[in-house]
């Protein structure tokens, strides 16, 4: 099928994420190879926290989004055949195997993108087996049902897959945000093409050649390349049949223009500005380190779910504030394998420049206050490292740039509030909707508010990140379509046939 020569990688789990990122350079994966792309071209992969290039990746085109396709296409009816529960069990070992390779890919995630190994890095290698596991054990539940209709008609509705379908996924939480998807895409029948974020396109092709030891060939295809000469062609190709894409907003509304000519489905999962709202009566130590990790500190903030606008009741701002900043300031910001380390660098210069100009702008806005977190390491080998200071403003109009705007960045607004009514209607006052917290003791109010809550997501007195089985995606322009639950897998990547049988 393909005339490259494959090239081939580690077998065992490795802890040299240097050596691993070099043997993995430079490579798509299709049909079950590593191959280069067809015009041989690579761009390259740079660790943020030293400014060096650690390896390369695949740059691809439509000539290799068009053998991904071609290969998925092929695979896609033997694998939509074999029983249900038998492509699970298939899925739960790869789970078992990336199980054995936590600590290898939580490396290799660090170098890629400067997230902390202790705090970040593992935990998402880990949950990225737990989702295997969780929709691989899926594999039976791809039922339909009976359908009352005639005395002598028995009609019933079967679940199909789609066909291909094309995955396109970020650089912030690659490796489980790519788990979301594939893993209920591949339970349910179909086959996937992934387009990986070009700030981190390592990680998740482990990932890859590792599930492909286990599944059959051309199911799980992976492309590395730019989102206009990848990512666009993935989604026009006529052989996709779905496309499910999490990212900005902006590039989110041109997959859907695409999709839509095609007349095929697509899940959107794009950004958030979320609400954290504190009220008094809140068990107080728990809420400051409930805003630490709503926050995403530890990731630099570069969450979809961050809790970058907090409301605090008035009579405990103040103290909220001191307490959440002495908080921040006790985490430590340094190099990301390193153990000690809680928060590690944003990801790339765009993104520094970008966060940095929101800071600039906030800082130049009279009347606000500012505090400005955590220490920028001295080591002389991360003089070149995107390390950004976690920023708490206080006192900022609600018309601001920063309070309106995703920012991607460890930058939060804290805001006091009088009355439960007028603290609603702020939070609600967002072109986002993704995901909320709300911190009290009083369940009636607590209640309240989650249901009128516009967000995809609500928790009280905990916000964690997206988990198997909890429904997750937002409302309004924080996407379309849910995802990481059983019905996300049968809404998302499945049809519903009906078959009906006279026998009269
Ligand atoms: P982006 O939306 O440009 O990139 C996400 C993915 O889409 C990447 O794989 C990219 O290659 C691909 N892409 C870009 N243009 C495309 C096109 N025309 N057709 C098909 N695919 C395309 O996001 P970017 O530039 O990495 O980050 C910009 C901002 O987006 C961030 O500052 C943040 O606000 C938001 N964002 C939100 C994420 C989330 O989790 N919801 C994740 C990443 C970014
Ligand atoms: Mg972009």
């Amino acid at each position: 099928m393909l005339d490259q020569p494959a090239i081939s990688v580690p077998q065992a789990p490795t802890l040299a994420e240097g050596a691993l990122a070099r043997a993995l350079s430079g490579c798509h994966l299709i049909g079950g190879r590593l191959v280069p792309s067809r015009s041989g071209a690579t761009f390259p992969v740079v660790n943020p926290a030293t400014g060096e290039q650690v390896g390369t990746a695949a740059l691809g085109d439509a000539a290799d989004v068009a053998a991904a396709v071609d290969n998925a296409a092929a695979a896609q009816p033997a694998w939509a055949r074999m029983a249900s529960r038998k492509r699970g069990a298939l899925v739960v070992q790869c789970a078992a195997l990336i199980r054995g390779h936590v600590e290898e890919l939580a490396r290799l995630i660090a170098l890629e993108t400067g997230k902390a190994l202790r705090t970040e890095s593992r935990v998402e290698a880990q949950n990225v087996a737990d989702i295997l596991e969780f929709f691989g054990g899926l594999g039976g539940e791809l039922k339909g049902e009976t359908v009352p209709f005639a005395p002598d008609v028995l009609s019933v509705t079967v679940r199909e897959p789609l066909g291909v379908v094309g995955a396109i996924i970020p650089w912030n939480v690659p490796m489980l945000l790519m788990a979301l998807k594939i893993a209920p895409a591949l339970v349910a029948g179909n086959t996937v093409v992934v387009k990986s974020a070009e700030e981190a396109p390592l990680a998740v092709l482990r990932i890859c050649e590792l599930m492909n030891r286990v599944l059959p060939p051309g199911c799980f295809n992976m492309l590395s390349g730019f989102g206009p000469e990848c990512g666009a062609p993935l989604v026009v190709h006529p052989l996709v049949r779905k496309v499910t894409f999490t990212g900005s907003v902006e590039v989110g509304k041109i997959v859907a223009r695409a999709a839509s000519d095609k007349l095929i489905p697509v899940t959107l999962e794009l950004g958030g500005k979320s609400p954290m709202i504190v009220f008094a009566d809140c068990d107080f130590e728990r809420t400051v380190t409930g805003a630490v990790t709503s926050m995403r500190f530890t990731r630099q903030g570069q969450s979809c779910t961050a809790a970058s606008r907090i409301y605090v009741e008035r009579p405990i701002f103040d103290r909220f504030v001191a307490a959440l900043a002495d908080r921040v300031d006790a985490m430590v910001m340094g190099d990301p394998l390193d153990e000690k380390t809680d928060i590690g660098t944003v990801i790339s210069r765009d993104q520094f420049a970008k966060v940095q100009g929101f800071i600039d702008e906030g800082r130049a806005t009279a009347g606000v206050g500012v505090l400005a977190c955590s220490r920028i390491p001295d080591d002389p080998g991360l003089k070149k490292g995107l390390f950004i200071q976690p920023h708490i403003f206080t006192n900022l109009p609600a018309s601001s740039r920063l309070v309106q705007q995703e920012i991607f960045g460890p930058v939060t607004c804290v805001f006091p509030f009088d009355d439960a009514e007028a603290v609603l209607a702020e939070a609600n006052d967002s072109e986002y909707g993704l995901a909320a917290s709300l911190w009290t003791n009083n369940l009636r109010i607590g209640l309240d508010l989650a249901h009128r809550l516009q967000a995809g997501l609500v928790q009280i007195n905990q916000n964690l990140v997206v988990q198997a089985n909890l429904s997750y995606g937002g409302v309004k322009s924080s996407g379309l379509g849910k995802e990481a639950s059983l019905e996300a897998m049968l809404e998302h990547f499945t049809h519903k046939k009906t078959i009906m049988v006279n026998y009269g």
